[in-house]
């Protein structure tokens, strides 16, 4: 009794401190705008033009903080502290938001751009970093050349771009990942499925789209009772067939002694090594797949707006095309060595306007402090790539120009400009969550660039008038591609389709 007595104010008191000590930490978070009772910043939250804007830094600083249902959002403004929590304290920023519909159900957490920081995401992240590293991507080199040839020709034969980029873009990360041949057209059904699996993850994780991310009791309902929980089963099981019958024709091949080089073929020649299940391996593949299709389109979207608004810029490239590369033949790899102007335009374009403006959401996995600022587990962490990548102390006043002679030096050669960054800006992302996809990305957007430049000019069709809109995002989920506009490729030189058909039949 007497024990009871003492305890129990003792336990009032400790608790009493917990509480105290818990609405200290929670006073101390980092500043950001007043929100509505309950439902928090989301207007602020889903206004990414607003999060972007210059005004936001000056208006928070570095780190300003949102509520949006009682979920933290933490934007970072700042390469600085970007670095610091994303990189440097890459133990406890690494995870990603987890949404119950997506990774219980619809990706049973095999999605690996949403799997969250476990030992399953170390499993799948080791051969996606080992297959696309620096060295190996030269496999792909050969792929990469034949669709921009394809690229280049089917701009000259009818516009518009947007379908052309987009099959391009899929076409090249299917073969690069099953070794398959050119799709045909955007519409073919490998592709269609795959960007149907992709509009449902993206759905899935749109703030409010499932009650039981707030009510997570919900998970629990019966089957019967739960619509969205029996389809989020069944798109599972499709989606799963879907990703095993195109590596299952990796491994036929296989079988048969036909080893052709592709990110399916190396897993499944190192399944021991990399300890994945046959179902692991084909969301592995898929993930790969779904994450590289749109963003390189987005990028030749930004790319193809940056050149009509800045023609100097194609008159630039050109000239240094015609020198190296000459009237007789399309470029390939082995001239992007001598082709720095070509190279420097590819970290402009992704610098320029990033192809996802606040990169993958990271989600931190403990409380922690930072300079007096209290950041709550569970936090979500956007890094405001738009405003790192236009911070005028690194790239100077014209910072939202396109203009990428500011990655070369006074020899000429690129530069990479951003301290600790090769790429020369942040549109990759960070730490450990960084693209695994960028040395592939970058190679398929310098031979792009080289080859359509070296046959086409640019511009924009007669009588179309107004300017150009450059910063008005079109969001796609988490990606923005620019407002639509219209342009027509007019090929160079006479013999230019005719040189690119041959180039091509090399491939054949
Ligand atoms: C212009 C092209 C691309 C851009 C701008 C881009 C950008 C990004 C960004 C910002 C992230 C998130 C990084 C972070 O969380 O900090 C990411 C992750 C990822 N990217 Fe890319 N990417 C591109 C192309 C590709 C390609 C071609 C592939 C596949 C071959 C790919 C595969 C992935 C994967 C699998 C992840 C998730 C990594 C993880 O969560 O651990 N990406 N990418």
């Amino acid at each position: 009794m007497i024990h009871l007595l003492v305890a129990t104010p003792l336990v009032g008191l400790v608790l009493w401190l917990i509480a105290r000590l818990a609405q200290r930490a929670f006073r101390n978070l980092p500043p950001g705008p007043k929100g509505l009772p309950l439902v928090g910043n989301i207007l602020r939250a889903a206004d990414n033009d607003w999060l972007a804007s210059p005004q936001r830094r000056d208006d928070y600083g570095d780190l300003m903080y949102l509520s949006v249902f009682g979920q933290g959002i933490l934007v970072v403004n700042s390469q600085r502290v970007a670095v610091d929590l994303l990189e440097k304290r890459s133990n406890i920023y690494s995870d990603r938001p987890q949404s119950i519909s997506l990774n219980e159900f619809l990706t049973e957490s095999l999605l690996f751009v949403f799997t969250g920081y476990s030992d399953l995401w170390r499993r799948l992240r080791r051969p996606a970093v080992e297959g696309f590293s620096k060295s190996i991507v030269s496999d792909f080199y050969p792929i990469q050349n034949r669709e921009a040839i394809m690229l280049a020709l089917s701009l000259i034969k009818s516009p518009p771009m947007k379908k052309h980029f987009q099959r391009h873009s899929w076409s090249i990360i299917l073969s690069i990942n099953y070794h398959l041949p050119p799709v045909e057209s955007e519409d073919d059904p490998v592709i269609v499925g795959i960007v149907n699996h992709v509009e449902r993850v993206l759905h899935e994780i749109e703030p409010g789209a499932r009650l039981v991310e707030y009510f997570p009791w919900m998970r629990y309902i019966p089957n019967k009772l739960a619509k969205w929980k029996r389809d989020a089963q069944y798109w599972f099981i499709q989606d799963s067939l879907m990703y095993e019958r195109l590596l299952g024709k990796v491994a036929d091949d296989l079988a048969k002694g036909i080893d052709q080089p592709s990110f399916g073929a190396t897993l499944i020649k190192n399944r021991e090594k990399y300890r994945l299940s046959e179902r692991e391996q084909a969301w592995l593949v898929g993930s790969m797949l779904s994450a590289g299709g749109e963003t390189t389109s987005t990028a030749l979207h930004w790319w193809l707006l940056a050149l009509l608004v800045h023609p100097e810029v194609q008159v630039r490239a050109r000239a240094e095309l015609d020198e190296v590369v000459g009237y007789a033949r399309p470029p390939t790899f082995a001239d992007l060595p001598s082709l720095p102007y070509i190279r420097a335009m590819v970290k402009e374009t992704l610098r320029w306007s990033p192809a996802i403006p606040f990169s993958v959401p990271h989600a931190s996995s403990a409380d922690d402090w930072y300079d007096g600022m209290f950041i709550p587990k569970g936090t979500v962490v956007l890094p405001n790539v738009n405003l790192i990548n236009s911070d005028s102390t690194v790239f100077g006043s014209d910072s939202a120009s396109f203009n990428p002679a500011r990655y070369l030096d006074e020899k000429g050669q690129v530069k990479p400009l951003m301290e600790g960054r090769e790429e020369g800006h942040v549109s990759f992302g960070y730490g450990r969550r960084v693209c695994p996809g960028k040395y592939v990305a970058e190679g398929t957007l310098g031979i792009d660039f080289a080859t359509l430049l070296w046959a086409l000019r640019f511009e924009r069709p007669e009588g179309a008038e107004g300017e150009l809109d450059v910063r008005t995002l079109v969001h796609t989920g988490i990606g923005a591609y620019p407002v639509p506009f219209e342009c027509r490729a007019v090929p160079r030189f006479a013999e230019a389709e005719t040189l690119l058909k041959e180039a091509l039949d090399l491939y054949e």
